[in-house]
């Protein structure tokens, strides 16, 4: 299949872009929960119930989407690699050599076992240090991804620059991504509760989600900066090459997210902050809940392209 005139493997850029959106959801959902719902229902016995138990379903239903494409993912590069089909990628022990002799083979085992601690404190998850694990092994669980993409192959010091500035740009998507699915669970939970304060601990939830979204963007516009500069290196690889324009598109796509970001932050969240029970009230909540899904789907469209971003070469191989 081609796209932007490279050819790319259509299959496996398919489950990277899904193994992405999906881990980096699991992570935001954990950390959405310790840092924004926890803190900001704890008041707010039934309603803090409720949303903890659609968060649980958000970041199960996450880990299960993420360990089924980590397995594909795993199998369509051994396929790749090897060149054998599937039955013979595993009857001829291919998928065992990648497994123990490759980067990504070891990487991907170091993944399961944070998978697996993940999974494990949250069915314990009513202990709160367990709660605290979990964000470690969610966080690690979408961190170690870089050492399975261009930043795992930078050579020396650069290589140390590149895979924590990969390390941070991962975390900071989720945290915004992942963190936008917790926003739109809470509105919608909001929407069948009357209860007297909701209005408030949502209002509450709101802002320390804002502030939440802005150290992320801040984070990804840095080390996002730091990636480029690594794997393309000029305005003019930018321009002229298929990574570049590729680039490009999700640096559109970012920019439309921040757009909405900051409507949702400087104009609606101050109409939804000085007014309660009101129409303007509920029409910027809409509004509020509908920029939100626009935001994720244009998150998820910059998944897509980093699905196919990571299997192009990248755009300073082709500058002299
Ligand atoms: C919502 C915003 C963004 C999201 C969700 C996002 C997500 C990602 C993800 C998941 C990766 C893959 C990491 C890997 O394979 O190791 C990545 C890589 C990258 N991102 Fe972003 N990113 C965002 C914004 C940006 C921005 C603003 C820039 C540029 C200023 C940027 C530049 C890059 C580059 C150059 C790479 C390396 C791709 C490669 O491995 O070839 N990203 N991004």
């Amino acid at each position: 299949m081609s796209w932007f005139g490279a050819e790319v493997n259509g299959p496996l850029v398919l489950t990277r872009a899904i193994h992405f959106a999906a881990s980096a959801t699991t992570a935001g959902a954990v950390m959405f929960c310790v840092f924004v719902a926890d803190p900001a229902l704890r008041q707010s016995r039934d309603g803090g119930a409720i949303l903890q138990s659609r968060m649980a379903a958000l970041t199960w239903t996450g880990l299960a989407v993420t360990a089924v494409t980590g397995l594909v993912w795993f199998m369509l590069l051994t396929m790749s690699i090897t060149g054998l089909g599937s039955r013979e990628a595993i009857t001829s022990g291919a998928v065992l050599t990648v497994a123990g002799d490759t980067q990504f083979g070891l990487v991907s085992e170091v993944r399961a076992a944070f998978a697996l601690v993940l999974a494990a404190c949250l069915v314990l998850s009513r202990y709160v240090v367990l709660r605290w694990l979990g964000l470690a092994a969610a966080s690690a669980l979408v961190g170690a991804i870089a050492w399975t993409g261009h930043a795992g192959s930078t050579l020396g010091e650069l290589g140390i620059l590149h895979l924590t500035a990969d390390v941070l740009h991962l975390l900071a998507a989720s945290a915004w991504i992942g963190g936008l699915f917790g926003l739109s669970i809470l509105f919608a939970v909001g929407r069948r509760r009357s209860a007297f304060g909701w209005e408030q601990l949502q209002l509450d939830a709101v802002l320390r989600f804002s502030a939440l979204g802005m150290i992320s963007i801040a984070v990804l516009i840095l080390s996002g900066i730091v990636n480029t500069w690594i794997l393309v290196g000029s305005f003019r690889a930018l321009l002229v090459t298929d990574y570049g324009q590729l680039l490009l598109l999700k640096i559109v796509a970012f920019v439309l997210m921040v757009g909405f970001a900051a409507v949702n932050r400087f104009w609606l969240t101050p109409q939804i902050t000085l007014t309660t029970r009101t129409k303007t009230h509920a029409n910027a909540l809409s509004a509020l809940t509908r920029n939100t899904l626009i935001e994720i789907a244009l998150g998820l469209a910059i998944f897509a392209i980093v699905g196919v971003l990571g299997t192009l070469h990248p755009a300073i191989h082709f500058m002299n």
